[in-house]
């Protein structure tokens, strides 16, 4: 489970998140909702560790990330919005470069059964040559090594075509409801918002998710 309570962060003098309490079991899917500039990649870099907190507490499991941080970033999978990938190697050679910086040692044969898993099959071919959906693909399949138990993705499918964007969606309602992982992760895309998760938070009010939302009855949360 993870936890976060009564979390802030400010920038200087301006606020960005207030009072943030939420508390997401296992499997679930977390839709992160809200207009440009409200916060919302402020908060999933406070869950992936990279920025701290003004005050409030998050707990993954056992583990405080106040206390724990070494063992808070290995159960953490992370997409940040910018890719970031080697253009001129292959898919093959950069997950094995990422599969050397992981804690976790993998095969090669099942880190290309995690791209497979994504129905990204360009196994021999440099990134440069990918479409923007096989970018990110590769992106999350890169994220996922070390098999975390929390998956934090920034806008992971903004800009890609539809198919692409299918499967990333239908692989990561397995990795939640097959095994068990906490998803959060950002979209502007309500299709796919609704379509997927069990719950949706929205940082700042904001009448035009509440009114998509309400209608099909996904569960909201404003902060
Ligand atoms: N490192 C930083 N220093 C100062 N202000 C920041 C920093 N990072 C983000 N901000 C500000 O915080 C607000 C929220 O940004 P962000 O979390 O990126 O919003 P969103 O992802 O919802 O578009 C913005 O006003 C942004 O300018
Ligand atoms: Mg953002």
């Amino acid at each position: 489970m993870l936890t976060i309570d009564s979390l802030s962060k400010s920038y200087g003098k301006k606020q960005i998140l207030n009072n943030i309490s939420l508390s997401i079991e296992k499997g679930e899917i977390i839709g992160l909702v809200g207009e440009n500039g409200a916060g919302k990649s402020t908060l999933i870099q406070l869950l992936a560790t990279i920025d701290k907190p003004t005050s409030g507490s998050i707990i993954l499991g056992e583990s405080n990330y106040a206390r724990h941080k070494k063992e808070i970033r290995k159960q953490i999978g992370f997409v940040p919005q910018e890719l970031a990938l080697w253009e001129e190697f292959t898919v093959k050679e950069n997950m094995l470069f990422f599969e050397k910086l992981s804690w976790i040692r993998k095969s090669t044969g099942e880190l290309k059964q995690l791209c497979l898993d994504m129905s990204l099959d360009k196994w021999d071919e440099p990134v440069h040559t990918l479409s923007g959906g096989m970018k990110r693909k590769l992106n999350l399949a890169i994220s996922l090594i070390h098999d975390p138990p929390l998956l934090l993705l920034d806008e992971p499918t903004v800009g890609i075509d539809l198919k692409s964007r299918k499967e990333i969606g239908n692989y990561l309602q397995l990795q939640a409801k097959e095994h068990g992982k906490i998803v959060i992760y950002i979209s502007h895309d309500m299709d796919e918002i609704t379509s997927l998760c069990d719950r949706v938070v929205c940082i700042g009010e904001d009448p035009f998710y509440e009114e998509i939302l309400a209608k099909t009855g996904t569960e909201l949360i404003v902060f």
